[in-house]
C-alpha cells in the first residue's frame, strides 16, 4: 500500500468520550507541536419517545477543549452514523473548526433521499459539510498531516483517518473480541467490508487504532483503543488469516439476525444533513418515519 507523505510517528493525544445511550465514543485529538486539535464522531444525544435533544456528551467535550486552551480545527464524522445523531454542529457553534466526511456521502444522500422523499430543496451533492475527503486526501491539524481512507462496506461513505499513529476506525473495525460491523444498511456490503479492513490492516503494526463503538462482548469494561497488530492476530472475524468468503457468509448470516439501531430513523435524517435537524415549512424541526422502507 502506498500511503500518502505523512508523518506515521507522530504521537497525538488522544481522550476518548463515551456515550452511554448509543455506546458510541467520540474523540479529541491533539497535535503535540501546537494547541490545535480535532474532534472525531461528535454525539448529541435524542429521547425519542419525548422528541427531545440534549448535548451532554458535546458538552464535556467542549468543556475539555475549552479547560485546555485547544484551538478546533476539525470536526471529523467516520461516516453516516445510524445508531446516534451528529453533535458535531453543535459544538461548531461554540468553537468553530470545519466538517468534513467522505465524498461518498453524496451516494448516501441520494438513497435515503429517496427512502425519506426528500423534496428538491434537500441537496444531495454534500454541501453541507464543510470538507468532503476523497481517497488518501492529507489534510493538517496543527502540525501534523493527516489522511482520510476511503473504506466503504459497513456504508459507502466510511472512511479511517489517520492522524500519526493514531487511526480513527469508524465503524470498519470494533475492537478485536467485537470484530466488525453489519454490512447490510442500504449501500452496504460485506466483501467491499472486508477489502477495506485488510487495506487498514496494512498499516504498520504499532500504529493505534481507536474504535467508534464497543459494546462490552462477554460483560468485559468498555474499551476503544487497539493496535493494527492486535487486530490482525486476534480480531474475531478477520484475524488469524480468515479468507474473503468465511468472512462473507458469516457476515451475511450474522446480520440477517440483527435488529435496526433505535435511532436508525433520526440518525439518518440528520447526519445526511451534517448533524442539522430538518425544518418543515415554519421552521420548526421535525423528523419522519417512513413505514415499511427499511
Ligand atoms: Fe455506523
Amino acid at each position: 500500500m502506498t500511503l500518502p507523505d505523512v508523518e506515521l510517528n507522530t504521537n497525538p493525544e488522544v481522550t476518548g468520550f463515551f456515550d452511554e445511550q448509543s455506546n458510541t465514543i467520540s474523540y479529541v485529538v491533539k497535535d503535540p507541536d501546537s494547541n490545535a486539535c480535532a474532534v472525531i464522531d461528535a454525539v448529541m444525544e435524542f429521547d425519542q419517545s419525548a422528541g427531545r435533544l440534549t448535548y451532554d456528551g458535546a458538552d464535556r467535550v467542549i468543556a475539555f477543549i475549552r479547560q485546555n486552551n485547544l484551538s478546533l480545527e476539525w470536526i471529523i464524522e467516520t461516516h453516516v452514523h445510524a445508531d446516534h445523531l451528529s453533535g458535531a454542529p453543535y459544538i461548531q457553534q461554540e468553537l468553530g473548526g470545519k466538517i468534513g466526511i467522505s465524498e461518498h456521502i453524496q451516494t448516501v444522500q441520494d438513497t435515503f433521499g429517496k427512502i425519506f422523499n426528500e423534496g428538491t430543496e434537500f441537496q444531495r451533492d454534500g454541501s453541507q459539510f464543510d470538507a468532503l475527503f476523497q481517497d488518501n486526501d492529507t489534510y493538517m491539524v496543527g502540525n501534523m498531516r493527516c489522511f482520510a481512507m476511503h473504506t466503504p462496506g459497513h456504508t459507502p461513505a466510511c472512511m479511517v483517518h489517520v492522524m500519526g499513529n493514531a487511526a480513527f476506525a469508524g465503524d470498519t473495525l470494533f475492537m478485536p473480541d467485537g470484530g466488525s460491523a453489519r454490512a447490510d444498511f442500504p449501500g452496504g456490503d460485506a466483501g467491499q467490508l472486508y477489502d477495506s479492513i485488510a487495506r487498514v490492516l496494512e498499516l504498520p503494526d504499532d500504529v493505534r487504532l481507536f474504535i467508534c463503538h464497543d459494546y462490552g462482548p462477554g460483560g468485559r469494561a468498555i474499551a476503544w483503543e487497539t493496535t493494527i497488530r492486535e487486530q490482525k492476530q486476534t480480531n474475531i472475524h478477520v484475524g488469524g488469516g480468515k479468507t474473503r468468503e468465511d468472512f462473507i457468509k458469516f457476515r451475511t448470516e450474522r446480520d440477517e439476525q440483527l435488529a435496526m439501531p433505535k435511532l436508525i430513523i433520526p440518525s439518518l435524517q440528520v447526519n445526511m444533513r451534517a448533524g442539522e435537524v430538518p425544518t418543515d415549512e415554519d421552521g420548526n424541526m421535525m423528523l419522519k418515519v417512513p413505514v415499511n422502507k427499511l
